[in-house]
């Protein structure tokens, strides 16, 4: 079970160093699932000073693929790498549809950061209107299949891939269990990779979705803002 933390734009170095700190205490002793949190590109400092004493992991939000070079404004996996950071998310839907995150991009991204030894937990997810088409299983196949065209056998055990339904994030209306389901057992058929479920997850129904057979963690957004929801559904995982 693995239970992962997206920050997304928030906590700046102060406020990390601060939940990192009430996160260690909180969940110190804590056993049965891998906790993740995500701080942003400025925040991994003092995340992974704080949490390296911990079992807690240290994640990026994104990578670029390239090792360096002119790519105003990013960051490489090697330097994310060099930082001690352990992996990072790629090719969430609030990259695909804000900054232009595509199939092929996304291939790259989780290419060079299993090249640079990252682990990289990957998104995939259908948008409410491909779901209302009928669709949900044709858009998750093409972003599985194009996962699966970077993916090699000594590097599968650095990558899992988050279903994350659009509909689902950010807005309380979470999939149901059995939605969540169909969708990683059908992942799963397509790579066989641990699957995380994200689109609000809380409290309150982490137990029921991460007790579904193909569920194998959740990618938590909101709730991993507090450190007491957070601690919470890391506690849920470990009874489901
Ligand atoms: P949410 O976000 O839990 O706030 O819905 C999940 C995510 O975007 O990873």
């Amino acid at each position: 079970m693995l239970i992962a933390g997206n920050w997304k734009m928030y906590k700046g170095p102060a406020e990390t160093r601060e939940f990192c700190a009430l996160l260690r205490a909180r969940l110190d002793g804590f056993e049965g699932a891998d906790v993740i949190v995500c701080p942003p590109f400025v925040s991994l400092h003092d995340a992974l000073g704080i949490l390296a004493v911990t079992e807690i992991g240290v994640f990026a939000q994104n990578s670029h693929w390239a090792k360096e070079g002119p790519y105003t404004g990013e960051v490489s996996p090697r330097m994310l790498k060099e930082m001690g950071v352990g992996g990072t998310v790629v090719a969430h839907s609030e990259r695909r549809q804000l900054f232009g995150e595509s199939d092929e991009s996304a291939a790259l991204r989780i290419e060079g950061s299993l090249d640079a030894g990252l682990h990289v937990i990957a998104c995939v997810g259908e948008t409410q209107g491909e779901r209302e088409a009928g669709e949900t299983e044709m858009v998750i196949r093409r972003q599985v299949e194009a996962i699966k065209t970077v993916v090699e056998n000594d590097n599968l055990e650095r990558l899992a891939i988050a279903y994350e339904p659009v509909w689902a994030i950010g807005t309380g209306h979470t999939a149901t269990p059995d939605q969540a389901e169909q969708a990683h057992e059908l992942i799963k058929r397509l790579l066989d990779v641990p699957v995380l479920y994200g689109g609000s997850v809380k409290p309150e129904n982490a137990a029921e979705l991460l007790s579904q057979p193909n569920v194998d963690g959740a990618l938590v957004g909101g709730a991993s803002l507090e450190v007491e929801s957070f601690a919470a559904i890391c506690e849920a995982s470990v009874r489901s």
